[in-house]
């Protein structure tokens, strides 16, 4: 109710990045006074056993995650932690720091639950944020989205993903490959099977010079063809990917119901919420189909609700995010979901959420044990 006031009377007048500044910049500035913190985490995340997940070689207090994009500075991930969310997905950072795309770059849609956005990776730069997460604690699971610095040449990503690589690896539980936003001229390019192939390997000889193996993961979009979803499944599987994380936004503004002419109207960009909620169920099941537990898929796009969450993961989602859910759902939103959560848990006679992992799935190779434990 109080959130709803806030948002309606001072948010929606705001420029949405400067209103998404301001919530940030409250939250921090709270987990400064005395005792707040252990106090938020008690009323919000409880961290009901039932919905614990292991993936990744990692335990997760719960499978909702803050997609890329929220935290892109890494300077507020504690906070979202003591909100309710089990892991926050840092970035995407790109080797060097950079502005980004020309303001306004984030529109709201309400009519349609949605946020257009083109933003273009502004942030600090992968030195420091590995700095920042560095000084990290415990709780909640961070992993960092990478993704290509602006003016480097798409000939020249691999090298460019491989330093931002080196720099964060040591102070990420995982690292993300962004290959799929819309807002870096060229980037969704890398999809291509033998692109993706010579950065995953680039990424992995670098890793390994480094004697470090954080579990490694591809971020897809969903504007890919069935059959270019299914190749990029074979191939993390082939290669011994970790997971893939799907989906980004999308570029159709032909998902939009109420505001596609709005959106028409603002010249490129992704649209994400509500609208992507089909297509992104769409991709996990093509995903869980062909690799079944051999990856940890990570769904996002359009989840609002517990009964999303519990879908997501019923298809084979181990772990699931949300951006967009969570700016209309407010603060509390992890922490409603998550109780919906454990009572569903309860309700279905599970003894953990982990339990329904891919058991709405009707076919895929779902029986393969030992999901996405890091090799070696
Ligand atoms: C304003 C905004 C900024 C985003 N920035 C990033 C980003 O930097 N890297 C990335 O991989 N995805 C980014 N995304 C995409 C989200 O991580 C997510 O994949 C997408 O929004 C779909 O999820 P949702 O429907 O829950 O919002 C961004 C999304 C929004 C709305």
């Amino acid at each position: 109710m109080i959130y709803r006031l806030f948002f309606r009377y001072v948010l929606l007048r705001l420029d949405p990045e400067d209103a998404h500044r301001l919530v940030s910049r409250i939250l921090r500035s709270t987990r400064r006074v005395p005792g707040i913190r252990p106090m938020m985490r008690a009323l919000f995340s409880p961290e009901p056993p039932c919905l614990e997940v292991r993936a990744l070689g990692l335990s997760f207090a719960n499978p909702l995650g803050v997609a890329a994009g929220v935290d892109k500075e890494a300077d507020w991930f504690e906070s979202l932690g003591d909100l309710g969310f089990g892991h926050v997905e840092v970035g995407t950072v790109t080797a060097d720091g950079q502005e980004g795309n020309e303001r306004p770059r984030i529109h709201r849609l309400p009519r349609d639950r949605a946020l257009h956005n083109s933003m273009g990776f502004p942030n600090p730069g992968a030195a420091k944020l590995a700095g920042r997460l560095g000084a990290r604690t415990g709780h909640p699971v961070v992993g960092v989205n990478i993704g290509k610095t602006r003016t480097v040449e798409l000939q020249d990503a691999a090298a460019d993903y491989r330093r931002s690589v080196r720099l964060l690896a040591p102070s990420s539980d995982y690292v993300v490959l962004n290959v799929s936003s819309p807002n870096t001229p060229g980037l969704r390019s890398m999809q291509g099977l033998e692109d993706l192939r010579a950065l995953i390997a680039a990424v992995r000889a670098e890793l390994q010079s480094m004697g470090a193996e954080p579990p490694l993961l591809v971020k897809i979009g969903p504007d890919l063809t069935d059959a270019e979803i299914e190749a990029i499944a074979d191939l993390a599987v082939e290669v011994g990917l970790n997971g893939i994380v799907a989906v980004n936004t999308t570029s159709d503004a032909g998902v939009l119901r109420h505001s596609g002419e709005e959106a028409r109207s603002i010249d490129h960009g992704g649209i994400s919420g509500a609208p992507l909620k089909g297509r992104s169920m769409e991709v996990l099941r093509l995903l869980y189909a062909r690799a079944g537990s051999r990856l940890v898929l990570v769904s996002v796009g359009g989840v609002e609700t517990a009964e999303d969450v519990w879908e997501r993961v019923a298809a084979g989602a181990t772990l699931v995010q949300a951006y967009t859910g969570f700016v209309y759902g407010g603060p509390l939103w992890a922490a409603r979901i998550n109780r919906r959560l454990a009572r569903k848990v309860k309700a279905a006679g599970l003894s953990s959420l982990g339990e329904l992992i891919g058991t709405a799935a009707s076919s895929g190779s779902g029986a393969d044990q030992g999901a996405g434990v890091p090799p070696g």
